[in-house]
């Protein structure tokens, strides 16, 4: 994992980079529920980013205001904005990139599971629009419950015949962004610096954080160690609680989208050694869906770079985290099945 350090730094610069460096870059990229909490600062990022030529805004409500509000910002994506089910199909067209935050957040109390019935019928209808409109696109899924969202994505786009492993992938970007400023924080280092992989799902204890593999390498004791991985499991729960009622992480979501959504463009275009966290249908161990470290290509996801070696703590951390990721993944497959 030596070229991660290199690919994280630079990321939190690159919104406002020149648009004349841009040279070949001209993705066109979507966003689902561009109207939400998350859909506006993320639309935002990526309007200014030179590598998207086009920026396709749709949602069920409000996105002609927000697409007149962007289209105004003088960088080069051209904004397009799609208001309604009619229009689902026309936002989707020759779209490369979809990322989707469509979808109800948690209120104080709430698990991400109790999310499922409303954004489990949402997540579903859109992926089956993107297998008729877009089905070579990748489709990066933020709407929770990721752990069982991105089952239902698979099995979809199973049944349309346009399934492809590397191109469907659940953002799991701010457990990793979370985890380098927490462990920057507790040892005095660059969190721009850091990097932690996360592993296993997004939602409580199947986020796994694997502290014994951060780049650069720290070392921590027992109680530190316990302490970072809880707060890092209830990282989301702390911004629920904050926000009282009104909402879930949206703008270091949106900071975490925009950071997976520019690292897939460039591996996209080319570049070499992009490495991303990801949620993925997956080989690498007794689950099938497992997030670990992805790398990236022109194709999509073109390896995973695996869970490493483990500690005694990680590996107990996966044993405490079988059964809810067990039952998200069933829970997802199962939908689908009744959903088609
Ligand atoms: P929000 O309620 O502020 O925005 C959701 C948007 O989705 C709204 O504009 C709504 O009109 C739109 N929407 C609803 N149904 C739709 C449909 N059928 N088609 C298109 N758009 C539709 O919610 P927020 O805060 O933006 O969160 C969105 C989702 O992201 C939630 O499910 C939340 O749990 C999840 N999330 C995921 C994180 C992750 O790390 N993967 C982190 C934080 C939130």
């Amino acid at each position: 994992l030596g070229n991660v350090v290199c690919t994280v730094g630079p990321k939190l610069v690159r919104y406002a980079s020149s648009t004349r460096e841009a040279g070949s870059f001209s993705r066109k990229v979507a966003v689902l529920g561009a109207s939400g909490g998350i859909g506006q600062p993320l639309s935002l990022l990526l309007k200014l980013s030179p590598l998207i030529s086009d920026l396709s805004l749709y949602d069920i409500q409000h996105t002609k205001g927000v697409g007149a509000d962007l289209s105004h910002i003088e960088t080069r994506a051209k904004v397009k904005a799609y208001v309604g089910q009619e229009q689902l199909g026309d936002a989707l067209k020759g779209m490369e990139l979809v990322i989707i935050p469509a979808g109800v957040p948690r209120k104080p109390g709430m698990t991400r599971d109790d999310l499922f019935n409303t954004n489990a019928t949402i997540v579903a209808d859109l992926i089956s629009s993107c297998a008729k409109n877009c089905p070579r696109a990748l489709i990066a899924i933020i709407a929770n419950p990721v752990n069982s969202t991105v089952p239902i994505a698979c099995e979809i786009m199973k049944h349309h015949g346009v399934f492809d492993e590397k191109k469907v992938v659940g953002v799991t970007t701010l457990d990793v962004v979370r985890s380098a400023t927490f462990v920057a924080e507790a040892k005095g280092l660059d969190p721009t610096r850091v990097f932690v992989p996360v592993i296993g799902g997004h939602a409580g204890n199947s986020i796994i954080p694997l502290l014994s593999q951060v780049s650069p390498p720290v070392s921590f004791s027992k109680q530190e160690l316990e302490s970072l991985t809880k707060r890092i499991q209830n990282a989301g729960t702390e911004v629920v609680e904050a926000k009282a009622g009104t909402g879930s992480a949206t703008l270091s979501m949106a900071h975490a989208g925009a950071r997976f959504a520019f690292s897939v463009l460039e591996a996209l275009s080319g570049k070499e050694g992009v490495v991303e966290c990801g949620y993925i249908s997956s080989q690498e161990t007794e689950f099938r869906y497992f997030a670990t470290p992805l790398l990236f290509g022109r194709n999509g996801v073109e390896r995973s770079h695996g869970i490493g070696k483990l500690s005694e703590y990680e590996t107990k951390l996966i044993g405490d985290a079988k059964s809810e990721l067990t039952s998200n993944i069933k829970k997802g497959e199962e939908f689908a099945k009744a959903y088609l």
